[in-house]
Parts: structure tokens; sequence; C-alpha cells
């Protein structure tokens, strides 16, 4: 694992969005797995600044995101199809119908995560996987656990994520209790993978990543696996 060690958020920021640019320049037609939460908000930031310098262009981009709450409409505020549009795809020149996230509102979760995972395989693979890491290590929606899952699929959220969700929402309780995320394995097979870290709650999380051991209790750890994962974090995630 590489680490790219950043004076603050706005570097982060840079950094990743400088990552993204150069793939998408080299590859018009890239394929980018993207990720919410309040992390990337600022990468996708400077990612839309440089679209519309003309530096790049998203017309034949494609991405997949890793999870979405279910149940939810993609309508609602609070879904992360409706963050993407806001964050990102409203913003930028990509054609939303090459713009994937796991349908939150299908009516049978267990085909919507087969037909998910069918398209990522039926499409050449994600070529750059942009993940956070929440305070309990997890990637995607993939909470700390006796076993991991390869593939996408339903899962309940832990208190922990509630707990630290609940700030985008009215109150706890409106947190989604389930969620559709990617799987490890999903994961594991983008060609390259950036995770962002940014502030003292993540230390914990980023000390895992960093020493020799795998454990579902941490399921970032099973990153230290892939080829060519680059963890860019800000002094406060790594000096806690
Ligand atoms: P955050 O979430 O970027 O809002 O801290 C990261 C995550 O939970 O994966």
């Amino acid at each position: 694992m590489e680490l790219i060690l950043c004076k603050n958020y706005d570097e982060i920021s840079e950094r990743g969005a400088n990552i993204i640019a150069r793939a998408m320049i080299d590859k018009p037609d890239c394929i980018l797995g993207l990720a919410t939460g309040s992390t990337p908000v600022g990468m996708y930031k400077r990612l839309i600044e440089m679209n519309r310098a003309s530096w790049i262009d998203f017309s034949r981009t494609t991405t997949f995101n890793l999870d979405e709450y279910y149940p939810i409409s993609p309508e609602n505020s609070q879904s992360y199809r409706y963050f993407m549009n806001e964050n990102l795809f409203n913003h930028v020149n990509i054609d939303k119908k090459n713009t994937y996230v796991p349908n939150g509102s299908a009516a049978d979760a267990e085909a919507e995560c087969k037909a998910y995972d069918a398209m990522i395989e039926n499409s050449r693979g994600i070529d750059i996987q942009v993940l956070g890491i929440g305070i309990n290590g997890h990637i995607g929606f993939n909470e700390p656990d006796e076993n991991l899952i390869t593939g996408t699929h339903l899962t309940a959220l832990t208190e922990s994520t509630i707990e630290a969700n609940a700030r985008f929402f009215d109150s706890k309780d409106e947190v989604p209790r389930h969620a559709l995320t990617m799987g490890i394995g999903s994961i594991m097979r983008a060609r390259k993978i950036i995770l962002l870290a940014s502030g003292k709650n993540k230390h914990d999380a980023v000390m895992k990543l960093l020493d020799g051991k795998l454990t579902t209790a941490c399921p970032a750890t099973m990153l230290k696996l892939h080829p060519d994962v680059i963890l860019i974090c800000d002094e406060a995630a790594y000096n806690g």
C-alpha cells in the first residue's frame, strides 16, 4: 500500500482528483468506482473545476457507486443517488445513463445485487475505485463481522455507522438500518484503489491499515492483499 501523507483535507482532495484526472486523460472511456460520505466531496469539487476548465472530459466515463441505503427512493435527498447527482454528476458533462448506483427502491434486493455485479462484470471492470473509510474500518457498507461477503449484498448497518451517519439526517431514528453494498470481492477486483481518510476520528482505522495484519474486524485491512492501493490521508488521520 502506497501512502500519500497530506497536510490537510484540501491537499487530500487535490491529490485524489489529480490521480483520477490522470486516469481519465490516459483512458477517456475509463470506468470509475465512486464513493459517498463527506470525505470525497472536496475531491469531487476539484474534478468539477477541472471539467469546467476543459482539462478532463466525462462524456465517455462510466461510474459505479459502492453502495446505497435500502430501502430508499433515488429521489430522496438522503439517497446516495441524490448525493452523487448533487455533488458531481449534475455539474460535469457525464451522461447519467452511464452512472450506476445500486437501486435502493428495488423490490427484490437480492436480484438487484446480482444484477449490479453482472453489470460490473459485463463492463471492462473498474479502473479506479475511490473509497472512504468508516471509523470502524468499514469500506462501502462492509461492516466489521466474523465473515465478509465477496459480492454485492444487502447488509445491516452497525450501531457505530448509524451514529456516524446520523449527522446527515434530522435524527438518528431516520437513518436507514440497511444498505446494498458492493462486497469486498467487488472492490478488490478494481485495478487501482484510492482510499481517502481525513481527521483524527479515522486515526485508529488508518493505523490498522498500516500494520501487518488482516482482520474481518476491520474490513479495510483486506486491501493489503491488493497490488495497487494508494492511501491518501492527512496528518490528523495519520498522527491522531
Ligand atoms: P465519511 O464516511 O467520508 O463521511 O467519513 C466514510 C465512510 O463511512 O466510508
